[in-house]
């Protein structure tokens, strides 16, 4: 595992930004997986600027995201089907039928996560897997568990989650007690991982992801057995490890 470190959130943005770019630059057909949340939209913001400045080419790349809540409309502004096109997939040239977002509506869950894996697999696996982290240590919706879940499944969120996820619903009652999230199996097998932790709220998980034992009670705790993950974090999401 590379940890970098940087300064602050717009810093670690921009190498988290770079790394997105030099991925697609090298390959322009670059499956990347996708994640939401306060942490990645510096990246992304990033990323919109460099394509704006002619840097980069997302003609060729397909996405996958690591999840949606369940049940949510697309238009829905808390979905995060629109956190993407708001973020980036609206001011990017990206082909929007190569565009992968586990299905917020699906009448058959299992049947949509049985598929979204297959499409998955169908493009090849992940080039590159974006990841925030959860104060609980979850990475997508792959909440803290006695066993980890390998393939794409409906999830019970954690109150943590639901709790830290309130500051984008106007109650706490809105926020939807359940998503769909990629599982572990799909995450692991991507090509290269990058990991952003920001801010000081995110120190304690960080060291526990970093030092303790590999556990589904820390599901980042298996990026360890990962050989391509770097980790970038900011001073204050990196105090109890520097
Ligand atoms: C969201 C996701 C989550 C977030 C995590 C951190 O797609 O996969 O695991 O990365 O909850 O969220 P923020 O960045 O809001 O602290």
């Amino acid at each position: 595992m590379s940890i970098l470190i940087t300064e602050g959130y717009e810093e670690m943005s921009k190498k988290a930004a770079l790394m997105v770019a030099a991925q697609v630059t090298i390959r322009p057909s670059s499956v990347l997986g996708l994640a939401t949340g306060s942490t990645p939209e510096g990246m992304y913001k990033e990323l919109v600027a460099m394509y704006k400045q002619g840097e980069i080419d997302f003609s060729d790349v397909k996405t996958f995201n690591l999840d949606e809540y369940y049940p949510i409309e697309e238009r829905n502004p808390q979905s995060y089907a629109y956190y993407m096109k708001k973020n980036l997939f609206d001011h990017i040239n990206i082909n929007p039928q190569e565009v992968h977002i586990p299905n917020g509506t699906a009448k058959d869950v299992e049947t949509s996560c049985e598929v979204y894996d297959k499409m998955i697999e169908a493009a090849g696996g992940i080039d590159l897997q974006v990841l925030g982290i959860g104060n609980n240590g979850h990475i997508g919706f792959n909440e803290p568990d006695v066993h980890f879940e390998a393939g794409t499944h409906l999830v019970e969120l954690d109150e943590e989650t639901i709790e830290a996820n309130a500051r984008f619903f106007s109650r706490i009652e809105d926020v939807p007690k359940r998503a769909i999230s990629m599982g572990i199996r799909t995450i692991m097998h991507s090509k290269k991982i990058v990991l952003l932790a920001s801010g000081a709220s995110k120190g304690k998980v960080i060291r526990e992801m970093l030092f303790g034992e590999v556990t589904p009670n820390l599901p980042a705790s298996i990026l360890l057995l990962h050989n391509d993950v770097t980790l970038i974090l900011d001073r204050e999401a990196s105090v109890y490890v520097t």
